[in-house]
């Protein structure tokens, strides 16, 4: 697997290697269980629920501030367990002082958002995940992690795990996209990045599995809202990247705002004790999301505060992030009965014992250096990195010769050519950023973050020329730009636009009902087109969006996501061809919000669509399972993604074709780069099950691999099938291996399979 800016990535991985790791003081595993006991006894019940109590110091905060004014009396008397939005070595190692002088002197927790970066920042998690370069994603996080803990935060509540397949829904900026095999492996990358060799190293931090459970099913995309699934979609789809992270050795879990099945996540025992801490035997703690423990009063579930701590710390919820509810009616609970002490005693200790792991029981300030600090920020490898996971995230969708050349329109060939840079996102600074960064206070962002316009400027050749104009604001019915942008679009050679949403569109909170490209820019688009230039689309985004008459007419799109502190160079990397694309869509782009949710591992139904015959012709679609007004295929399917150059697939061979329940069976075939640059090529293999007790989806992704070819090499591939990838949730929710008929898929993209075969599993 490999980056095709060679020097850039020689040079980060060489940074990364001389980085210093300071050693772990943590309590061995053994020594861990009698402290955490022995603390346990001197702690009186108030002490015991203020380690389950997480207050919001401010900074960014992402729902109502409960707990205003100074901390510092809570914090004194031992009331608080763990802070978040506290940011940076000094105010850390402040707010830990203050705990320092409570009488047992328990040391606080710092928890932080870091979604995708902390001071430098990389591609949203979305984007990051079309790069399906799993070494790459583990170093992103390792690099976060290490740039914030060296800046005092113990534990990020990431990565977002949630399974989404409704780009409405502006979380899926976070998550992996739509796939349970590749967000298992997604999952499982983040974790081991974040936190590093073993929790107690000072570049480690805790991760955090969220949201458990099911909250990218939002219904209708709506942020907060309900979900309602059947327990073999909760198994198959929604749970295993959960399960990836335990298997990681996550710290911690967030549960979820949504009900399930009408449980809020927050009272679900079925989720936090029987399938969480029971099946999957899960040691660490369960922090609730932002007043999610009280928020199950507005569900409708409990009928007051004090029964929603009831309701929590039954369910298993161990810690309440700002909703108070533990803090004011844990204590009466116990002492009337309605809570086992011994459910507050489990919390506290799950808690205690990550304390123990990070060393803070020896130094409570060991992650608070500010020296530290200021170099581990500094690293000039972390940037290097952050341009190469940029570089590997953009998705080219298009790319399609130009009529007059003949020749694809990228990589640009700048030499002596005047370049149109048109549309609101070009010289935009933070937008870069994407939603959920870090703001450091004191940083001078205009700075620290490459706009799109400056790293195509800087690396163009001396006689080639770049004209700007914005053209358009990005939302807002102002077309007075419209005039300029087409006049510079006629004085070029080629015109590269950059469209799309700010970066406050996506994230939490920002469902769109609407997929558009926002306000006129569609319009920008067709005026800019009309020149009769050839056109370049970037699009910036954290979803999915629609753009429909683009697509069909623009000869070239790349998607690029919100990129981070180096989305610029990125762009010029791929843009001028130093870096040949190489991502693919975690996500199905609808043509339509009327398609929604389409997902490509889907049934047949009893009416599928026939296939097109022969001579390539469609089949009637009457009383089919289709649209009367638009195709089932999304506009750009799961796995898509071009290059700049061209692999042949050939010579499948399967090892057996009839294959026993305790066999394996070996998958082989032949990739070939047949074009003239070298290039990375994503193999994904899918299988379709064709007869099962429940019926089972046209495609599954069983395996991928990523890997680098030079101009006219061959490598021989192999993928092993065994019990385990044929496995699924049986009619009874059994995970078995049923024996029949398998159809195995070879190929670039679920919609471009170059290789097929069959085979039987016996009884
Ligand atoms: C989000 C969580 C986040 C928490 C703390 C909530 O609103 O849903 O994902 O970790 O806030 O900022």
């Amino acid at each position: 697997m490999q980056n095709t800016c060679p020097s850039i990535r020689r040079r980060a991985l060489a940074g990364l290697l001389l980085a210093s790791v300071v050693p772990g003081v943590r309590a061995a595993g053994s020594d861990i269980e009698p402290r955490v006991e022995a603390l346990l006894q001197q702690m009186t019940q108030e002490e015991k629920i203020g380690q389950l109590t997480q207050y919001s110091g401010n900074w960014n905060a992402t729902g109502p501030v409960t707990f205003k004014g100074s901390h510092q009396d809570h914090l004194l008397a031992g009331r608080v367990g763990a802070m978040l939005n506290v940011l940076g070595a000094e105010r850390t190692r402040a707010y830990q002082a203050l705990a320092m002088q409570s009488r047992l002197k328990i040391p606080l927790l710092f928890g932080q958002d870091v979604i995708h970066g902390y001071q430098t920042t990389f591609p949203i998690p979305l984007a990051e995940a079309a790069s399906w370069d799993l070494p790459a994603i583990e170093q992103s996080a390792r690099i976060a992690a290490t740039e914030a803990a060296a800046s005092g935060i113990h534990w990020t509540f990431a990565p977002m795990v949630d399974i989404a397949r409704d780009p409405r829904w502006g979380r899926v900026m976070e998550g992996a996209g739509e796939d349970p095999y590749l967000g298992s492996k997604i999952a499982f990358a983040r974790v081991k990045g974040f936190q590093g060799r073993q929790l107690g190293d000072t570049d480690a931090v805790m991760a955090t599995a969220k949201h458990f459970a099911a909250y990218g099913a939002a219904q209708g995309g709506r942020d907060y809202n309900s979900v309602d699934t059947s327990e073999r979609l909760l198994r198959e789809v929604y749970l295993p990247p959960f399960k990836a992270a335990v298997d990681a050795g996550v710290a911690t879990f967030m549960n979820a705002f949504n009900d399930l099945n009408g449980i809020p996540a927050n009272g679900s025992a079925l989720l936090q004790r029987d399938i969480l801490k029971g099946a999957w035997a899960f040691k660490g703690f369960v922090v609730s999301d932002w007043g999610s423990i009280g928020e199950m009063v507005a569900h409708g579930y409990v009928k007051d505060q004090r029964d929603a701590a009831r309701a929590a710390i039954t369910a298993g919820s161990d810690m309440d992030m700002e909703s108070t509810a533990y803090r004011d009616h844990l204590g009466a609970l116990v002492r009337d009965g309605q809570v086992a002490q011994s459910l507050v005693d489990d919390a506290v200790k799950r808690v205690l014992r990550k304390k123990f792991e990070l060393g803070l029981f020896e130094d409570p300030y060991r992650f608070s250096d500010a020296a530290r600090e200021q170099a581990v920020l500094a690293r000039p490898e972390h940037r290097q990195a952050a341009r190469a996971m940029a570089a590997k995230s953009i998705v080219l969708l298009k790319n399609e010769p130009w009529p007059a050349t003949k020749q694809p329109l990228l990589p640009l060939q700048p030499q002596g050519k005047t370049i149109a840079f048109i549309g609101p996102l070009v010289k935009a600074v933070e937008d870069n950023h994407g939603a959920w960064a870090i703001r450091i206070p004191g940083l001078d962002y205009s700075k620290f973050i490459v706009t799109q316009w400056d790293g195509l400027k800087q690396r163009l050749p001396a006689d080639a020329r770049l004209l700007y104009a914005k053209g358009s604001d990005i939302q807002g019915d102002r077309r007075d730009g419209f005039a300029e942008a087409v006049a510079v679009a006629r004085q070029a050679d080629v015109v590269v636009m950059s469209l799309g949403e700010s970066a406050d569109m996506s994230g939490e909170a920002k469902s769109r009902a609407d997929l558009g490209l926002p306000g006129v820019q569609d319009e920008l688009v067709q005026a800019v087109h009309a020149t009769g230039k050839p056109v370049v689309l970037l699009v910036n985004a954290g979803r999915p969006l629609t753009f429909n008459w683009a697509a069909e007419r623009v000869n070239a799109i790349a998607y690029t996501w919100w990129l981070g502190t180096e989305a610029g160079n990125a762009i010029a990397d791929v843009l001028l061809g130093e870096h040949n694309p190489s991502a693919r869509l975690p996500i199905s782009f609808p043509r339509s919000v009327g398609q929604i949710p389409v997902f490509y591992s889907h049934f047949n139904t009893g009416r599928p669509v026939p296939p097109p015959d022969a001579s390539g012709a469609a089949g009637s679609q009457a009383f089919r399972s289709h649209y009367i007004d638009s195709p089932n295929a999304p506009r750009y399917a799961f796995g898509h993604g071009l290059s700049y150059t061209q692999f042949a697939y050939s010579d499948l061979r399967l090892d057996k074709t009839r294959l026993a329940l305790t066999d394996t069976l070996t998958v082989r075939f032949t990739l070939r780069n047949t074009g003239a640059r070298a290039g990375d090529e994503v193999v994904q293999l899918y299988l379709r099950d064709r007869v099962g007790s429940v019926v089972r989806p046209v495609q599954e992704l069983k395996g991928f691999q990523k890997l680098h070819l030079q101009p006219g090499q061959s490598r021989e591939l192999s993928f092993v099938i065994d019990r385990e990838t044929l496995s699924f949730h049986n009619h009874r929710l059994q995970w078995v291996a049923e024996p029949g008929e398998f159809d195995l898929m070879v190929g670039a993209a679920s919609d471009d399979i170059r290789l097929r075969a069959s085979f039987e599993l016996l009884e």
